[in-house]
């Protein structure tokens, strides 16, 4: 597999539906918080990276923030005022960058993340983050790419699961990972974000 330590450049030609400044600088505003080739950040909240992020599930995680059945402040003034063509405009381009992980995650519990990942932990009734998420990472539609996430992101979605997702009346996709989340320990959560917080 070839892997790039620069984001790959989005060809211009490519950006049809939404004006091209338009785009630029809406992007410049999301690289402001999420990094400038989408990689993420560690700040004093942690800022998901995006790069590589399957389109799907961006849009279907912003039309959650504008609906508030995903609670962030931030994102839902952030998501509010973006017109559909931006939103498909926005994933297309964080869909295609690859930069590489920012890394920082402590290593000690790689092993038992990795298991964990791969083998669930039957005992708790959690099942194999493979099974959706990929054995690579990328996941598909609108499971998420859990490869190179953010170590403190992964370990706070995790853990605050309950509290942030799924606050709509009616069950979402975030129904699917709630049972998963719920089950695992603390320990558990910090191993397995720092599994898949190093897979390219
Ligand atoms: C002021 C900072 C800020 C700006 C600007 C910003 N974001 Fe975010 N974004 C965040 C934070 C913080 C989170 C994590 C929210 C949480 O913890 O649930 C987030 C989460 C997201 C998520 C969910 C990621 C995931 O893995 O579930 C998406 C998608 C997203 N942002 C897209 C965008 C886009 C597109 C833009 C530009 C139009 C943008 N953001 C601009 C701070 C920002
Ligand atoms: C049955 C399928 C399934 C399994 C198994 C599964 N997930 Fe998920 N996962 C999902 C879906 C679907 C979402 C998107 C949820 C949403 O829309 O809010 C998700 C979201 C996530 C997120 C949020 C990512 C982000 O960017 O905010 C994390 C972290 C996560 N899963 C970790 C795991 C871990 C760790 C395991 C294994 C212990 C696991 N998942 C097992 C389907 C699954």
């Amino acid at each position: 597999m070839l892997i790039t330590a620069f984001p790959i450049a989005c060809r211009a030609d490519d950006r049809v539906q939404v004006a091209k400044g338009g785009l630029e600088a809406k992007l410049e505003y999301c690289e402001t918080c999420h990094g400038l080739s989408a990689q993420g950040y560690r700040g004093y909240f942690p800022m998901p990276r995006l790069a590589g992020q399957n389109t799907q599930y961006i849009e279907n995680q912003l039309r959650a923030f504008i609906e508030r059945r995903r609670t962030n402040p931030i994102m839902a003034n952030v998501a509010h005022v973006l017109s559909s063509s931006m939103v498909s405009a926005l994933a297309t381009h964080f869909r295609r960058l690859d930069p590489r992980p920012i890394g920082g995650a402590p290593r000690g519990s790689m092993a038992t993340g990795k298991r964990i990942y791969e083998e669930g932990l039957p005992e708790s009734n959690v099942p194999a983050c493979s099974a959706c998420h990929g054995s690579d990472g990328k996941g598909q539609n609108e499971i998420p790419r859990l490869a190179g996430q953010l170590y403190e992101y992964t370990v706070g979605q995790l853990s605050g699961w309950a509290r942030v997702r799924g606050q709509g009346s009616a069950a979402d996709t975030s129904a699917i990972m709630a049972p998963t989340a719920r089950n695992m320990t603390r320990p558990q959560i910090e191993a397995v974000a720092a599994y898949v917080s190093y897979l390219q």
